[in-house]
């Protein structure tokens, strides 16, 4: 299995990580790029999370949920994700639905309850904009607030997005300009403390 090097090995207990490998091996037979973007939104989360001082727990559910969070995408053609952020009307909604899809799949998998609400809200926005809920600041819970930050700046900065790829410091002005509307800014900024001053 292709994969990127990860800052902290988890998920540690066996069926857990039995469950996530299974899930991360059907994403990388669906779709490369996507499977590369969650190990990579799985190591900028932990980041994110070690820098905000959370327990080690946390953390850990944390890098799963980030490691899962588009495994809705499994239902979703291809050719609509190639094709993102150009879609139709109706593409657009089947793509939005993996949010609750990807909940959806994890349920009653009680060691996934958690995981599985950080799934849910991880495009919901800090300003009550996002979907599916519409939920607002600390309603989110904080793993998606975490792996909303993370996933926007990695669809920016990956070059598997090649027909949008911005560059580092654009991604970053785009993270700073958009705290407290889109992101939860306690997360940007520490985002900015630590991915970003590891990358200068
Ligand atoms: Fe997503």
């Amino acid at each position: 299995m292709l994969t990127i090097p990860q800052f902290f090995e988890f998920p540690n207990d066996g069926k857990t990580k039995e469950l996530c490998n299974f899930f991360l091996s059907m994403l990388e037979q669906k779709n490369k790029a996507l499977y590369l973007h969650s190990q990579q939104v799985g190591n900028y989360s932990v980041s994110i999370s070690a820098k905000m001082g959370l327990p080690f727990d946390e953390v850990a559910c944390i890098k799963t949920a980030a490691l899962l969070h588009d495994i809705g995408h499994l239902g979703v053609p291809n050719t609509i994700l190639s094709k993102y952020p150009y879609l139709s009307t109706r593409e657009y909604s089947t793509y939005r639905n993996h949010c609750l899809a990807g909940a959806s799949m994890l349920e009653n998998m009680s060691e996934f309850s958690h995981i599985m609400k950080i799934i849910l809200a991880h495009h919901e926005n800090w300003d009550g904009t996002g979907y599916p809920k519409r939920l607002k600041g600390v309603n989110i819970p904080l793993g998606a607030r975490i792996i909303s930050v993370a996933n926007h700046y990695d669809r920016i900065i990956n070059p598997c997005t090649e027909h949008w790829q911005k560059s580092h410091a654009a991604a970053t002005r785009e993270l700073q300009d958009k705290a407290g509307l889109n992101f939860d800014p306690d997360v940007v900024s520490a985002f900015l403390k630590s991915v970003v001053s590891a990358k200068k």
